[in-house]
């Protein structure tokens, strides 16, 4: 028997808040602007929204540095207008999730800048503070996966404080139990507001190895990772959040699991007792172009990506439910990425039906549902996002040269991803009225919302038709999954079945012409096609020749 609930059958649309929509005039997306967009939101078909940090910041990370966590950043309002958002949520039938980061906060965090006032603090033990090894080498050789060594040096006491991010980002210490006491506060403020739940950052980072042990082996990139990843009691403390908070809601939760196979997640999400989070974000089908991060290029591989979403699909099903999603604000846009710029509507709606027809809950990213593309910017300074700095550092030590580095951080920025929604074609994309914080993606006079709201084929309105299928035909939310061709370098095809019902779904990745017959036992005929990028589409002989991307989904 499927267990099924509420957040199974959601679909989930990110604001990144800052390049949303901007309701004041001052050129930065906010909740004024959310909120005039609701209607929008709505129309999408979504069932939910995930805000990116709301919180007031100093935005060393673009919010994911937070420095109070019960209040609204200025930029985007307070919490007066935050609550008309979430009403208006509510009104519309959608719920509402804020990201919980509480790996770190800020270096201009109260607790932070008490903590560094010195050991007899009482807040020194929120964050780690350790005695250097000599007299200039940090307490160990892990790595910031934002700048540099993940030890941050202080005078003053003659200490260091660990910082896995950004320096003006130092962890928290999550063995003390006044911290999780604090975290505790924090989910029941939001959830006693009406907040739905929670999307959890880099939440398997939260416990690190006793007594912080420097790694055998110094990389070039990342070193210390296995010591604070899925670390000795990441569990024992979500456990606690859960027993003594959340189990008091009706909320949700989804954490962030950086580089984990499904196993792992499956510890953490596995339905039943044990079970701590509902579902985790998984990287490894954001890496077919790429290795570990979007930085580090590789030539696009459909059968990586294939693989890595079978292998999750295969190893979660009955035990757990995946998190689907294509694009979010730490990746460039996929269209760029997996599909073609040559073909951004046809690519855009095979990629949909690729990931929205799987099992799981899918996740939509702001801008996606119109095929925003990648925006290269032609100097770094132009760049806001700090691990694009950073990334571009580690290649130029690297040897890489100026040119290539250059190229390789505009490929793999995440400020791909953070340029202005385009509303319309008028001036900043529709975006605000005056000059916005970042630049606009000089195609916002051909891909913006206005235009495609008009158009009954725009990738925009295939969202909406295929969130409705999905929405309306259970095959697609708790079928199973079987994939189809797996040695195929150009298709993706798969099944899902679910009571007598089947769904076949038919990708291609090439604008070459390649030749797909229907798998053993499936007429195409007798089935309806329901989806589709190109006009008239036969069949001959039980398969046909593909198009451009195209892309075909039937059901029997
Ligand atoms: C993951 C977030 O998605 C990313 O944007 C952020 O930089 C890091 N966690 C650190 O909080």
């Amino acid at each position: 028997m499927e267990n099924k609930a509420w957040y199974k059958e959601m679909s989930v649309y990110q604001i990144w808040c800052r390049s949303f929509c901007d309701g004041n005039g001052d050129g930065i997306g906010d909740l004024w602007g959310v909120l005039s967009k609701l209607d929008y939101i709505k129309s999408l078909g979504v069932d939910g929204i995930w805000f990116s940090p709301l919180y007031p910041s100093p935005n060393a990370d673009y919010g994911y540095d937070i420095s109070d966590y019960k209040s609204i950043h200025p930029d985007f309002g307070d919490l007066d207008i935050f609550r008309q958002v979430l009403e208006g949520a509510h009104e519309r039938g959608m719920r509402v999730f804020m990201d919980l980061v509480i790996n770190h906060t800020s270096d201009e965090h109260p607790w932070f800048t008490e903590s560094k006032k010195g050991p007899g603090n009482p807040y020194r033990d929120y964050y780690f503070w350790r005695k250097g090894r000599g007299r200039h080498r940090p307490p160990n050789n892990w790595d910031s996966l934002f700048e540099g060594r993940a030890w941050e040096y202080d005078r003053a006491s003659d200490e260091w404080y660990l910082h896995i991010f950004s320096k003006k980002q130092p962890d928290l210490n999550m063995d003390n139990p006044r911290v999780r006491e604090e975290v505790k506060d924090i989910m029941r403020f939001w959830l006693d507001m009406g907040v739905d739940g929670f999307r959890e950052d880099v939440i398997t980072y939260i416990s690190k190895a006793e007594g912080l042990p420097s790694a055998r082996v110094k990389l070039p990139a990342a070193t210390g990772m296995k010591y604070y990843a899925d670390g000795p009691k990441v569990k024992a403390y979500l456990a606690e959040f859960k027993r003594d908070v959340l189990d008091y809601y009706d909320c949700f939760t989804v954490g962030e699991g950086s580089l984990m196979s499904p196993e792992t997640a499956l510890g953490y999400i596995r339905e039943g007792e044990e079970q701590v989070l509902n579902m985790m974000i998984s990287f490894s089908h954001m890496q077919a172009d790429c290795f570990m991060t979007d930085f580090i290029q590789r030539p696009f591989s459909l059968r990586k990506l294939k693989k890595a979403l079978s292998e999750w699909q295969d190893a979660l099903f009955g035990r757990g439910w995946n998190c689907l999603y294509l694009e979010n604000h730490d990746h460039p846009r996929v269209i760029s990425r997996y599909g073609s710029e040559k073909y951004p509507v046809e690519s855009g709606k095979m990629l949909a039906a690729g990931y929205l027809f799987l099992r799981g809950t899918p996740f939509i990213y702001q801008g996606q549902e119109i095929g925003m593309l990648n925006h290269y910017l032609p100097r770094l300074e132009d760049y806001r996002d700090i691990m694009t700095k950073n990334n571009y550092r580690i290649a130029r030590r690297l040897g890489i040269p100026e040119k290539r580095a250059l190229f390789m951080a505009q490929r793999g920025s995440r400020d791909n991803a953070r340029t202005p929604m385009q509303w319309s074609a008028s001036e900043n994309g529709g975006f605000s009225d005056v000059r916005p914080w970042f630049a606009v993606n000089p195609n916002y006079s051909s891909v913006n919302v206005a235009s495609q709201e008009e158009d009954p084929d725009s990738l925009l309105n295939f969202y909406r038709s295929a969130l409705e299928f999905r929405r309306e035909n259970e095959v697609v939310i708790y079928g199973n999954y079987r994939e189809h061709l797996k040695d195929s370098d150009e298709l993706y095809v798969y099944e899902r079945n679910y009571e007598g019902r089947k769904l076949l779904v038919i990708c291609s990745f090439t604008e070459e012409p390649v030749r797909f017959d229907a798998p053993e036992g499936i007429d195409l005929e007798s089935g309806e096609q329901v989806f589709g990028n190109y006009e008239s589409c036969f069949v001959i002989c039980n398969g046909f020749t593909t198009r451009p991307y195209e892309m075909r989904v039937y059901l029997f």
